[in-house]
C-alpha cells in the first residue's frame, strides 16, 4: 500500500463542501480556473469543469496525491514507450500511432501507416476494382473505435459504404448482408490477436457469403488489421493485403492504427491523418501541462472526488449531437476495461472503489428517459455533456438551437435546483440541485475535434489509473468466461446446476 497516498486521501475526505451555488458566489475567478479552452488549430474545444465540487484547496491536495502517486514519471514513462503494463511487461504505445512517443515507435508507426496509406488510395483509385461497401469484422477495441468514428465522421456521403460488425449473432452479420453487394464488397478482418472467436467466426461467414455471391477469389478481398501478421497469412490472406500494428498498442486504444483502416476507406486519408493530428494536440497538451492546468488530470482528480469522496458509483456521458451516440460505448470499453480492477499494480487488494461505471446516451433523448433520476434520483450521478457549437445538419437552425439550449439548461438545473410546484413547497417537484456536470464544448466535431476528444479520454483514463496507483493497460477480467465457452464446447466439465439447467433447456448439453 502507498502510505503518502492514503495520508493525502485523509486530508481529502477532511473538507466541508459548499454548494456549487456558493462555490461560485465565493469566487469571482472561478469560472475562468476550471474552464479551459484547447486549441486544435482552425478549432477547439472548451473544457468547463466549473459545475464541479473541485475547489482550490481540493485542487491542492490532488495535486499532492498526483506528486505522491508519480504521476509525472508515469506519464514520462507512457510517453517514452517504457513498460507501464506491469502485468504483462508492455508498453501503451497509442500516442506513438499519432507521431508523439519514442522517436523509434513513432518511426516504426509511421511507415506502417505509409503502408496502409498505399493500400487506402489504391481501393479509393479503384486497383481493387469497384468497391462500394466494406465489412468490418471485429470485436471489442478492433470494432468500438472504427464504429464510432464512421458514424460520426462519414453519415453524409462516405467514400465507402461501410458496416462494422461485432457480434457472433448471425443476426448482426445478416444484417451486414442485406446491405450490400459482395461484387462490390470488401472486407476487413481486424483483430490484434487474430485469434478471437467471434471475429475469425464471423469472418468465416463472410467468405462463404462471397463466394455465394459469385466472387471467385474471396480471400483476395480481405484485408486482415492485426498485430500477428503471421496468423493472418496462416488464415489464407496475402501479405500485400495484411496492415500490421505494433503488439505495444492495446485493443482498446488501436483505432489510431490500420485498426482505423475502415475510418479512412469512408472518410479518405487527408481527414484520418487530422484525426490523428487532433489526437496528438491533446498528447502534447497532456505531456507537457502540469498539475490542474492538464486537463486529462483535471478531469481525473473530479472522477477520483466524485468516486470516493462522494461516493458515486456511476459516471455518465451524454452527447447532445447525434453523431457521437457510439461515445458512451466507446468510453465505457475504455474506461470500465482499463480500471475495472480489484488489486494495484503491485497486486496488493485496492481499499476503495475503482473505475465507476460509465453510461449515458444522447441529448435531448435521454431527458425524456433518464434524467429523472439525474436530478431526484437517491443516486448522485456526474455528468458530462458533449455539444458541438457548429450543427451538424442544414435543416432550420431552431433545431441546433433547441439543442444546444436543452443541453446547457440541464447542466444549469442539475446546479441550482429548485421546486416547480406553485407554492414552492411540495416535495414531489422538488429539486435538490447541487448536482454536478462538467461540459465539454466543441467548435465542431471535425476529425480533428474527434481525435482530440477521444485521446482526452485516453489520459483521463491513465491518469484515473496512475491516481489509483493501478494497471489500466491489462484485462484479465474478459478471460475466465472466454474459458468457460470453450469447457462447454469442449463438453465433460461440470457447471453450478444453474447453469447445467439452462444449457441442457437450450439443447446444448444432454
Ligand atoms: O475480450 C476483450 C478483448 O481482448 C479486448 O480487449 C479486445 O479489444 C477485444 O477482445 C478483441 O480482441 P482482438 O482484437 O484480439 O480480436
Amino acid at each position: 500500500m502507498n502510505t503518502a497516498r492514503d495520508h493525502v486521501w485523509k486530508k481529502l475526505s477532511l473538507h466541508q463542501d459548499p454548494s456549487l451555488l456558493e462555490l461560485f458566489a465565493e469566487d469571482a475567478g472561478r469560472l475562468e480556473k476550471l474552464s479551459t479552452r484547447l486549441d486544435l488549430g482552425e478549432v477547439g474545444i472548451l473544457f468547463d469543469w466549473s459545475k464541479t465540487h473541485l475547489t482550490d484547496a481540493y485542487l491542492d491536495e490532488f495535486e499532492e496525491l498526483a506528486e505522491v502517486s508519480e504521476f509525472t514519471e508515469m506519464r514520462r514513462k507512457l510517453f517514452a514507450g517504457e513498460v507501464v503494463n506491469p502485468t504483462e511487461g508492455r508498453a501503451a504505445e497509442h500516442s506513438a500511432l499519432r507521431g508523439v512517443g519514442k522517436e523509434s515507435s513513432v518511426e516504426e508507426a509511421a511507415a506502417l501507416r505509409d503502408r496502409m496509406q498505399f493500400l487506402v488510395e489504391a481501393i479509393h483509385e479503384g486497383t481493387l476494382g469497384d468497391v462500394k461497401h466494406l465489412i468490418h469484422i471485429g470485436i471489442g477495441g478492433s470494432a468500438l473505435g472504427p464504429a464510432l468514428a464512421v458514424d460520426a465522421l462519414a453519415r453524409e456521403d462516405p467514400l465507402v459504404d461501410v458496416h462494422v460488425v461485432s457480434n457472433i449473432d448471425g443476426v448482426a452479420l445478416e444484417e451486414a448482408f442485406a446491405a450490400c453487394d459482395p461484387q462490390t464488397t470488401l472486407l476487413a478482418v481486424a483483430s490484434k490477436t487474430f485469434t478471437t472467436i467471434e471475429t475469425m467466426t464471423n469472418a468465416a461467414s463472410a467468405l462463404k457469403w462471397l463466394e455465394q455471391g459469385g466472387v471467385s477469389d474471396p480471400t483476395g478481398r480481405v484485408i486482415a488489421l492485426t498485430a500477428a501478421p503471421e496468423k493472418a497469412v496462416e488464415w489464407g490472406v496475402d501479405e500485400t493485403r495484411i496492415l500490421p500494428f505494433a503488439e505495444s498498442v492495446g485493443g482498446r486504444y488501436s483505432l489510431w492504427s490500420s485498426i482505423g483502416f475502415p475510418i479512412a476507406i469512408a472518410i479518405g486519408w487527408e481527414e484520418f491523418e487530422s484525426m490523428l493530428a487532433g489526437a496528438a494536440a491533446m498528447d502534447e497538451h497532456f505531456r507537457d501541462t502540469d498539475g490542474r492546468a492538464n486537463l486529462p488530470l483535471r478531469a481525473a482528480f473530479a472522477d477520483q472526488y466524485y468516486t470516493r469522496i462522494r461516493g458515486c458509483q456511476t459516471r455518465a456521458v451524454f452527447c447532445y449531437d447525434e453523431r457521437l451516440g457510439l461515445l458512451p460505448d466507446y468510453l465505457q470499453q475504455l474506461e470500465m476495461e482499463s480500471n475495472g480492477k480489484s488489486v494495484t499494480a503491485e497486486g496488493d487488494p485496492v481499499d476503495f472503489p475503482t473505475a465507476p461505471i460509465t453510461w449515458g446516451g444522447v441529448g435531448t433523448d435521454a431527458q425524456h428517459a433518464v434524467f429523472q433520476l439525474l436530478h431526484q434520483g437517491t443516486n448522485l450521478v456526474p455528468v458530462d455533456f458533449i455539444a458541438s457549437i457548429v450543427p451538424g445538419d442544414v435543416l432550420d437552425p431552431a433545431h441546433h438551437r433547441i439543442l444546444l439550449t436543452n443541453c446547457f439548461a440541464q447542466g444549469a438545473a442539475l446546479t441550482a435546483g429548485g421546486n416547480m410546484s406553485p407554492d414552492g413547497k411540495d416535495p414531489a417537484r422538488a429539486f435538490p440541485g447541487d448536482r454536478p456536470s462538467a461540459t465539454i464544448l466543441c467548435d465542431d466535431l471535425d476529425p480533428a475535434t474527434l481525435g482530440a476528444l477521444i485521446a482526452f479520454h485516453e489520459h483521463r483514463t491513465f491518469a484515473n489509473a496512475v491516481l489509483m496507483g493501478i494497471n489500466p493497460f491489462d484485462q484479465f477480467g474478459v478471460e475466465l468466461g472466454k474459458k468457460m465457452a470453450q469447457d462447454i464446447e469442449a463438453g465433460g466439465v461440470e457447471f453450478d446446476p444453474s447453469t447445467t439447467a439452462l444449457l441442457k433447456a437450450a439443447g446444448l448439453f444432454d
